[in-house]
């Protein structure tokens, strides 16, 4: 049944760059584990800018090139998802890292290579996190 998902919200600042990968590379990784069906998940911002937007062009290279499908348009987090998500993302998705990078950086204002660590970690922090709930 749909309520008892665990729901998990990905936010990040414009919801084109960071939060739209962790939301793709954690679909990713449940769908490989076969447990999808335990998860409802989404992303979202805080900023407003980009709202209806892609994600970033350097967002969905670093996905391809790692065979990760991304497929969202950016929104912007409502006071309705604190009630309606178990885990919002705004808690560092990072404090999961085993490598103890707690910030995944804003890769907006710098090269590829951003994407490519944030990509690194987010994957990091989406096996951590399956850990911490004990879906493994
Ligand atoms: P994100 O990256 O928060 O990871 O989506 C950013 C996207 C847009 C901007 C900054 C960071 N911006 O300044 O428009």
């Amino acid at each position: 049944m749909a309520d008892q998902k665990i729901s998990v919200l990905f936010v990040c600042l414009g919801n084109i760059c960071r939060s739209p990968m962790a939301e793709a590379v954690f679909a990713h990784t449940i769908k490989l584990k076969s447990k999808s069906h335990f998860f409802r998940i989404d992303s979202a911002g805080t900023g407003e800018w980009h709202v209806g937007a892609p994600p970033d062009p350097r967002s969905v290279k670093t996905c391809k090139k790692h065979n990760v499908p991304v497929n969202t348009f950016a929104r912007q987090i409502t006071k309705g998802d604190f009630h309606e998500f178990d885990y919002i993302l705004l808690k560092l998705f990072g404090d999961y890292d085993p490598e103890g990078d707690r910030y995944i950086r804003d890769p907006y204002y710098g090269g590829i290579d951003g994407f490519e660590k944030n990509f690194q970690q987010v994957t990091r922090c989406s096996e951590a996190f399956l850990l911490h709930l004990n879906i493994i």
